[in-house]
């Protein structure tokens, strides 16, 4: 099949697996938080013809390439530039039967030369919202070793981190990922987990978590979700690196047994939970999937359905 005007190359995560979780063959109201390349969006309004979709995301490239095709589905569609910090805002004061959030970076942003790949000889910038922020050369080459070594330790890069932020400080400044990328590698105390992976790209994952405030902005979202999701209505997260999903895991768990009710709550308040958490453990994408697209290897999806009465 030719590629169409606006056609991404991301390919999405667990597609089956989120449109059963949502229910999104019986149609609705659904928000899809990380639009991307939309396959997901597209996927829950090629489901059935009576499903409305949000779609947000903080990357207005990825919107504009959605826009593309978006006047395909009239007003089922409805894309927003917002971050999850923002989602009460892009909502509206709808409220969903299913809400989306597929974690982490596009292929799409990784292959336009905006610093998020090790091998960009490019602007090291890696912000999903080009229009704010710190870029990751401004933090490099301006931060602290301590600072450096937090943002590494917070994203996962383990024993090394310090020495790596020392190996950063002392090489820099740094004009491209390349040059980032090669220090690390030359100093060879990157995690390499298997040998096909480069020894920075743990590296890189932290840095861009930090640069783009990916676990603070998950939390947010996780505050937000109860009051955007109808009773009954489902929420599906969908993570990438074990500490977002460790803070996606506790929250849902804290949402089965302890009942921390929004302010616009309209149930019933039950003594304890706002719902039921769908599936013990994350679902893992099959083997056949992770052999068509190794990106989805680490993909970990949790579903969360809000109501008092299970
Ligand atoms: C893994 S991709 C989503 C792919 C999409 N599900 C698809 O099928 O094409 C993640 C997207 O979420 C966006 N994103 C990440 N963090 C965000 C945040 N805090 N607020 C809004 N969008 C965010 C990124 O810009 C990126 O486009």
């Amino acid at each position: 099949m030719s590629k169409a005007a606006g056609d991404a190359v991301h390919v999405p995560v667990m597609l089956n697996e989120v449109i059963e979780a949502l229910g999104a063959r019986g149609g609705g109201m659904f928000l899809d938080c990380t639009f991307g390349g939309g396959g997901h969006t597209r996927a829950i309004l090629d489901a059935s013809p009576d499903s409305w979709v949000v779609a947000m995301d903080r990357d207005a490239r990825a919107l504009e390439r959605g826009s593309q095709w978006a006047s395909a589905y009239g007003d089922r569609l409805d894309l927003v530039h917002a971050p999850f910090s923002k989602v009460a805002e892009a909502a509206g004061g709808r409220v969903f039967d299913g809400v989306l959030a597929d974690l982490g970076m596009s292929t799409d942003q990784l292959v336009e030369g905006r610093g998020f790949s090790f091998a960009d000889t490019g602007p090291l910038d890696m912000r999903m919202d080009e229009s704010a922020g710190m870029t990751a050369a401004d933090f490099v080459n301006t931060s602290s070793e301590r600072e450096i070594f937090l943002a590494l330790a917070e994203g996962g890069v383990g024993k090394n981190a310090r020495a790596i932020a020392r190996t950063l400080v002392f090489h820099r400044p740094f004009s491209s990922p390349k040059q980032l990328a090669d220090a690390v590698k030359a100093s060879q105390l990157g995690k390499r987990s298997q040998s096909h992976v480069h020894p920075a790209t743990v590296v890189f994952q932290a840095l861009r978590m930090h640069i783009n405030d990916e676990l603070g902005e998950v939390k947010k979202l996780l505050e937000a979700a109860p009051s955007a999701v109808k009773q009954g209505g489902k929420l599906a997260i969908i993570t990438f690196h074990s500490v977002e999903d460790r803070a996606v895991a506790s929250r849902m768990r804290e949402w089965e047994s302890a009942g921390s009710y929004p302010a616009n709550w309209r149930g019933i308040r039950a003594e304890k939970r706002i719902g039921r958490v769908v599936n013990k453990g994350a679902e893992k994408p099959s083997d056949e999937e992770v052999s068509r697209n190794p990106a989805s290897r680490s993909a970990r999806l949790r579903v969360f359905q809000f109501g008092e009465s299970f």
